[in-house]
């Protein structure tokens, strides 16, 4: 394919991702900025603005932190960046602790971004609260598996879907947020006997994150995929590019240059 043909023609709605199970993998990355929303245009289906900014962006050690405003900020920069994919918006910990807080919280996302969508954490135990809003007509992506809004309370960052009786768990959490009306979930952090389980029991999309390659589509957060966030690297990520060290080159050669003053040259001088 050549650089310029762009893989997503035309702009991806909600009906187009459900068509896409079983027939064609869908695509999503995060994006945090219109700067990179505007390169990913045209090349996803879909586009998660991620509370993994609070990581990435804001410097933090987890998600847990981010919040609303912070969200909707980010999800503008992004709408105003990408015309094309589906765009979700990540609701932050704490912005949907009951039915009436997540639906006020959604409205919001709604009312002051293009976001087609909003994602929540959780299986089950979320289902009223998806409820709440699917029937309020707010879209909903599911998220279960590991969930980095619970690393505190789960101490840590845990591997799901290691047994039979998990598996269980793990299909059940899926079968209530579609039952509650969500269009797709993610699956993010689960062993792929767990990722392909998931996908066969339910009739909407499961997008996955370290969760196999039977899955429906698949998820990644793109300073990890392109090796800007080095802090640490999950086992699921694949660097499609080595950004920090591209950065780092050509920042100590404009370094160079500025000090040897070669640059500016007559070609950059008025
Ligand atoms: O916040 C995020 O980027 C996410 C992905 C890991 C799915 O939730």
């Amino acid at each position: 394919m050549s650089i310029q043909t762009k893989r997503v023609a035309k702009k991806v709605t909600l009906t187009t991702i459900s068509k896409m199970k079983g027939v064609e993998p869908i695509t999503m990355v995060t994006a945090y900025d219109a700067l990179f929303a505007r390169l990913f245009d045209g090349e996803v289906d879909m586009i998660l603005v991620g509370d993994s900014l609070n990581m990435s962006f804001l410097g933090k050690d987890d998600t847990l932190s981010a919040t609303m405003e912070q969200m909707i900020y980010h999800t503008q920069a992004v709408c105003n960046g990408a015309s094309l994919p589906l765009i979700v918006l990540d609701m932050p910990f704490g912005s949907y602790t009951s039915a009436e807080l997540a639906l006020k919280n959604a409205t919001r996302a709604y009312q002051e971004t293009n976001a087609q969508a909003v994602k929540i954490e959780g299986g089950k135990e979320r289902a009223d609260i998806v409820k709440a809003l699917t029937t309020n007509s707010i879209a909903v992506l599911g998220h279960i598996g590991l969930m980095p809004q619970f690393v505190r309370s789960d101490g840590g960052y845990r591997v799901r879907g290691r047994d039979r009786e998990d598996i269980e768990k793990l299909i059940e959490d899926a079968k209530a947020l579609e039952k509650a009306g969500a269009f797709a979930i993610v699956v993010e952090g689960v062993k792929p006997e767990a990722g392909k389980a998931i996908t066969e029991a339910i009739n909407i999309p499961t997008i996955g994150i370290g969760a196999g390659v039977e899955m429906d589509g698949q998820v990644l957060v793109w300073s990890d995929m392109f090796g800007f966030f080095e802090p640490f690297k999950p086992k699921f990520v694949k660097q499609y590019l080595d950004g920090a060290k591209l950065i780092k080159e050509n920042l100590k050669k404009y370094g160079d240059e500025v000090k040897k003053r070669e640059f500016p040259s007559d070609k950059y001088t008025y």
